[in-house]
């Protein structure tokens, strides 16, 4: 078993991508994969370091299968956790929402005790809102736009998995 559970949801295979380039990255002895479609909380509370990955949807909707998932994910056992999130959207289409869904459920992890790491900057990104902006510069998590930067990917995520790898202290 790894050291760290990346549970991801993913509607057209976007952020089930990015979540295999950063499990390749971090090692696979290191990272296990979850599709959150496909998920126990016995699977979350195997590891105390979790990657949390997904899109949204529809003017700020979490990606279905974290929409199925959010009230079991509410209940989940937070304390003692230190989770990194990654979000996929699109910043110019959804410009008012772009990666709102790292915020939904980074919101709910903050208040039920977990330590978040993996800040993202917002310099670089051209959105007018989203819940993931943390108001001080970063977001809540790595921003990832496949629809309008797609050619950013690699050097993001390359650079978040140093970045969370530090934070995480593996
Ligand atoms: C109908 C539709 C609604 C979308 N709504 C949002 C949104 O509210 N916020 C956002 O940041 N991105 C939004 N997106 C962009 C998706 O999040 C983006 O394409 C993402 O890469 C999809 O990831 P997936 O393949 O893992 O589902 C939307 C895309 C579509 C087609």
């Amino acid at each position: 078993m790894g050291k760290i559970g990346l549970f991801y949801g993913s509607d057209t295979g976007c952020t089930e991508a990015v979540a295999e380039m950063i499990q390749e990255q971090l090692g696979e002895d290191v990272v296990d994969i979850y599709d959150v479609y496909d998920v126990s909380a016995e699977d979350f509370n195997k590891y105390d370091k979790w990657i949390i990955g997904l899109a949204t949807w529809h003017d700020g909707q979490l990606v279905s299968a974290w929409d199925d998932y959010f009230d079991d994910y509410q209940e989940l056992e937070f304390q003692g956790k230190t989770i990194a999130f990654f979000g996929l959207g699109d910043q110019y289409g959804y410009s008012n929402y772009f990666i709102d869904g790292v915020g939904t459920l980074g919101k709910v992890a903050i208040e039920k005790g977990a330590k978040l790491i993996g800040f993202w900057p917002t310099d670089g990104y051209e959105h007018d809102e989203s819940k993931a902006d943390m108001g001080d510069g970063n977001f809540m998590g790595l921003a990832i736009d496949e629809d309008n930067q797609d050619e950013l990917t690699e050097e993001r995520v390359t650079k978040w998995v140093q970045q969370i790898k530090g934070e995480f202290g593996i």
